[in-house]
Parts: C-alpha cells; sequence; structure tokens
C-alpha cells in the first residue's frame, strides 16, 4: 500500500473510532436529560460526555433553569447553554446530579477525576439525592484500577502524600502544568490494587494533604447510564 493510501486509511480508522465513541457518549447524554427534565435545579459534572450532555440542554432551551457546577469550565458552557448557576450554600440540596467517570465496576463505584475536577464532583455527589452516571461501555470494567487513580493534594504535601501512596503500592505521578480550580495538585497514581475500593477510600482520605480521592466508593452513583453501539443499558 503507498504511504499516503496508508495515511488517509489510518485517519479513516481514527474518524470512525472517535465517530463511535461520541455516538456511545451522544445516546448516554440524552438518555440523561430525559431524567434532568423534572428538576428546576440539577448538579452538573465535568468532561467530554458531560458536555456532550450540556449541548442536549442547550439544544432544549428550558428544559432546566438552575443547574450547580463541578468546574469553572462547566460553568461557562452551562452559561452559555442559558442556564443559571446556582450556589450550593444557597441550596437545601441537589435532587439530581449528572456526572461522567472514568471507569465502573457493576456495583457502580467508580474512579473519576481525569478532568480535574474530582473535589466539587465529591461535594454535588454528596449533596445529590440521586447520581446519575453517564459513559460509554468501554469504561466498564470488573475491577476498578486500569485506569490511574487522580488525588487532588494540597501543593506543600504533595512529595508527603507521593510518599505514602507508595508506601501503600501505588506509582503515583504528578500532573505537572495542571492546577484544579482549587489551587491545589493532583497526583495520578498507578499499579493499586483496588479490591475493596470503600476501604482504600476511606484510608487514602485520611492522608494529611490529601483533599479528595477520585474513588467513589463510598457514595457511588445511584444509577450508571451506559452507551453502547445499540443504545444505552441501565445499571
Ligand atoms: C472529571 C471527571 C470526568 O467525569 C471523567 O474524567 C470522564 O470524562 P470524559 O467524559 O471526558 O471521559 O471525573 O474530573
Amino acid at each position: 500500500m503507498r504511504a499516503q493510501s496508508f495515511l488517509e486509511l489510518m485517519r479513516f480508522v481514527g474518524t470512525t473510532m472517535a465517530t463511535d465513541a461520541d455516538a456511545k457518549k451522544r445516546r448516554t447524554a440524552l438518555a440523561a436529560l430525559e431524567l434532568a427534565r423534572r428538576e428546576v435545579t440539577i448538579g452538573v459534572g465535568t468532561g467530554s460526555t458531560v458536555n456532550l450532555f450540556i449541548d442536549a440542554l442547550a439544544a432544549q432551551p428550558g428544559s432546566v433553569r438552575r443547574a450547580i457546577s463541578s468546574s469553572e469550565a462547566t460553568s461557562a458552557r452551562l452559561r452559555a447553554a442559558g442556564l443559571e448557576i446556582a450556589d450550593l450554600n444557597e441550596q437545601s440540596g441537589i435532587g439530581l446530579y449528572v456526572d461522567g467517570a472514568d471507569e465502573a465496576t457493576p456495583a457502580r463505584q467508580l474512579i473519576k477525576g481525569g478532568g480535574g475536577a474530582l473535589t466539587r464532583e465529591k461535594i454535588l455527589a454528596a449533596a445529590a439525592q440521586r447520581f446519575v452516571c453517564i459513559l460509554d461501555d468501554s469504561k466498564m470494567v470488573a475491577t476498578l484500577g486500569r485506569f490511574p487513580l487522580p488525588i487532588e493534594v494540597i501543593p506543600m504535601a504533595r512529595a508527603l502524600v507521593g510518599r505514602e501512596l507508595g508506601a501503600r503500592g501505588g506509582r503515583p505521578v504528578w500532573r505537572k502544568g495542571f492546577v484544579t480550580d482549587n489551587g491545589n495538585h493532583i497526583l495520578d497514581v498507578h499499579d493499586l490494587e483496588i479490591t475493596d475500593p470503600v476501604t482504600l477510600e476511606r484510608e487514602l482520605n485520611q492522608i494529611a494533604g490529601v483533599v479528595a480521592v477520585g474513588l467513589f466508593a463510598v457514595r457511588p452513583a445511584d444509577l450508571l447510564l451506559i452507551g453502547t453501539a445499540d443504545g444505552v443499558e441501565t445499571r
């Protein structure tokens, strides 16, 4: 095959793969919109799947009036979509919180934080009566940990937390150049064996300097909307 044709083929395969993944994400985002319509104020997470959910909100003005946002990036998109941003401190709670995930188990335990918004996402999950996670089927796993576990840390404690994680068998990698909306750093922890996510989440939360752990196991999602090639599976 000529080099030119090979490049064209690879470009076509890449586009097709991207389109497939996007189609799955779009399906789950549209399914979440059906649940969100019943709410006046919703919590909204961060990431490319959530962005498609926000696009769906924008395409149907008035379907939801107000949102509590998990990041500055999401707030900007929500405003552009015509939603009002509410302050969590002025609400008694949230009926529905919609967010993506980096990994999920059939028990609805998650790894989140690939986009670095995990702390505010945890706050919204804690405040929500119902946490609906939107994701495509490539993110379903039997055991969490293939995706490196993001941990938000106070900058001065980065090395200290890193050593503690190393002692627990993890391999922390500093997400250099990235500062969270809260002014903190992220360690992405590779090689952790997450056989008991609830216990590990509780233990890692005890390390001085840890702001939030990207394990959502103590408070898992209430519903997974899993985008597949054929439709949306619920769990
Ligand atoms: C951001 C998150 C996201 O939900 C997670 O990274 C998934 O993102 P995407 O929908 O782009 O795959 O936890 O902090």
